[in-house]
């Protein structure tokens, strides 16, 4: 029996798809290999968003390849966004490689180019272009689809968006994922039931663009009602999983965009206990003319209205955000306004990504210039405000008792378990017997980090 293993760049998405390939390669007979280096497939399911993660993965399968010196059969395959990206082209950059195919047709392929790699065919293409040219597109040939059977972690993910259809200026998502289309509740419904059967009870919706969801070339099905009297397809489709399928305590949906987030939103947030206290809001900049070039569709005051939405309707909110250092022009007075917009929005954390021109995105039509050690310099100002932020935050955390998904022993410290709160916290606690991931316990918060709450569990 041949052997896998999957290796995942990138976001939530694409964790996500690499969970369901494998769970198709282990419905079609193959293994889980014990490590990497003792598989006899390895796919690397990648990212483009950014020059540095594609530089890893075209490290990574080069050095699969040359490793086919010791290990002669190897498989090593590629899938994600860059098989998109690069077509036809990977087979020049990483000769030997045995197959590349896109995210949306990877699930229904896999087996199959699998099967022919070990075979020892090479330089297998398919591309989602080339589904959707084959009339094949639609759910049945997405990873989603039809997930087989498999256990899941207690805190899992659901793909409800595919594609962008927002043109921001720096992002290759759009030309890599195609165009935003939305998956009919119905087939959601059972994937979030099947979840939720194998264990899963923390869920997390996917989509580029979430809230963008059922907003484009959409048709909410009529014999699913509101009771709650929403007219917008995500929160109807919140209060539609909440309704029918509790075992799901906890429900969020990521990532977000201010202009998305509404009022019935808000109120689908409060008023539904299983949708979490919690929202990832990129903001990308605090400083208008550069959110203007990045065409994201907000101002400053747009985005900074939008969390004071969310903190009067939502208790308790936690809202992190992306943020971009070093876009073409950005000034340091343009740098400055990010710092003051973060300071203001009092995000709970922050993920700050030095600038990278993406090919053929518009933005990369401009001088990147920004030097690498400015970039570097304003990421770390950012990071070490965001330190202190979270330490302040989270201090607000001590002498409370909060519910935490255990999710199993700490990285750090194998002695102890961690688990997260609705706010998406990390907490660390000392297991009380007989204790099992996947259960919830009462902790109370004895000291806080930044990123992190500690406490003990409250029997
Ligand atoms: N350069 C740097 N960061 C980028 N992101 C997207 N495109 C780029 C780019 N070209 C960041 C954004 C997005 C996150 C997933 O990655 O902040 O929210
Ligand atoms: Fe990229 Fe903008 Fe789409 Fe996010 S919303 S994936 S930043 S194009």
């Amino acid at each position: 029996m041949a052997t896998f293993s999957v290796h995942t760049y990138g976001c939530q998405m694409n964790v996500r798809d690499s969970e369901l390939l494998a769970r198709r390669l282990r419905a079609a007979g193959f293994a889980d290999a014990p490590s990497e280096d003792e598989a006899d497939v390895v796919i690397v399911n990648s990212c483009s968003v950014r020059e540095k993660a594609e530089e890893k993965a075209l490290g990574k399968l080069g050095m699969l390849c040359a490793a086919r010196r010791d290990r002669p059969g190897l498989v090593v395959g590629l899938t994600g966004c860059m098989a998109n990206r690069l077509g036809t082209d990977v087979f020049g950059l990483v000769p030997g490689l045995s197959f590349s195919v896109g995210p949306r047709a990877a699930g229904a392929a896999i087996t199959d180019l699998v099967a022919r790699g070990l075979a020892g065919e090479r330089g297998l293409f398919l591309g989602d272009a080339a589904r959707a040219a084959d009339g094949a597109a639609g759910e049945a040939n997405d990873a989603g689809a039809d997930v087989p059977a498999g256990t899941s972690a207690p805190a899992s993910f659901v793909t409800i968006l595919y594609g962008c259809n927002q043109r921001c200026s720096y992002c290759i998502v759009p030309s890599v994922r195609g165009r935003e289309e939305s998956r009919d509740p119905r087939a959601i419904l059972d994937e979030v039931r099947a979840e939720a059967a194998r264990g899963a009870k923390d869920v997390t919706l996917l989509g580029q663009s979430v809230m963008r969801y059922g907003r484009m070339g959409f048709a909410w099905p009529e014999d699913l009602p509101s009771p709650m009297g929403f007219t917008e397809p995500l929160p109807r489709l919140l209060e539609l999983i909440a309704r029918e399928v509790p075992a799901v305590r906890r429900l969020r949906f990521t990532s977000g965009h201010p202009l998305g987030v509404t009022p019935e939103l808000v109120r689908a947030m409060r008023e539904l206990p299983a949708v979490c206290a919690h929202l990832h809001l990129p903001m990308q900049s605090g400083s208008d003319r550069v959110l203007k070039e990045m065409r994201r569709g907000y101002d400053r005051a747009r985005y900074l209205d939008a969390v004071r939405l969310l903190r009067e309707g939502v208790p308790d909110i936690a809202i992190t955000t992306d943020v971009i250092v070093g876009f073409p022009g950005e000034t340091e007075a343009d740098f400055e306004l990010t710092r003051s917009a973060m300071e203001e929005a009092a995000f709970d954390n922050a993920f700050v990504f030095k600038y990278s021109p993406r090919p053929g995105t518009p933005s990369a039509e401009r001088p990147d210039d920004v030097a690498d050690d400015e970039k570097r310099r304003r990421d770390q100002v950012l990071l070490a405000d965001q330190d202190a932020r979270g330490q302040r935050l989270n201090d607000r955390w001590i002498g409370r008792t909060v519910e935490v998904l255990a999710d199993g022993p700490s990285l750090r410290n194998a002695a102890r378990w961690s688990g997260r709160t609705e706010q998406n916290k990390i907490v660390v606690f000392e297991p009380v017997p007989g204790l099992a991931r996947g259960d919830f316990v009462r902790v109370r918060v004895e000291s806080a980090h930044p990123q992190t709450l500690f406490g003990a569990v409250i029997r």
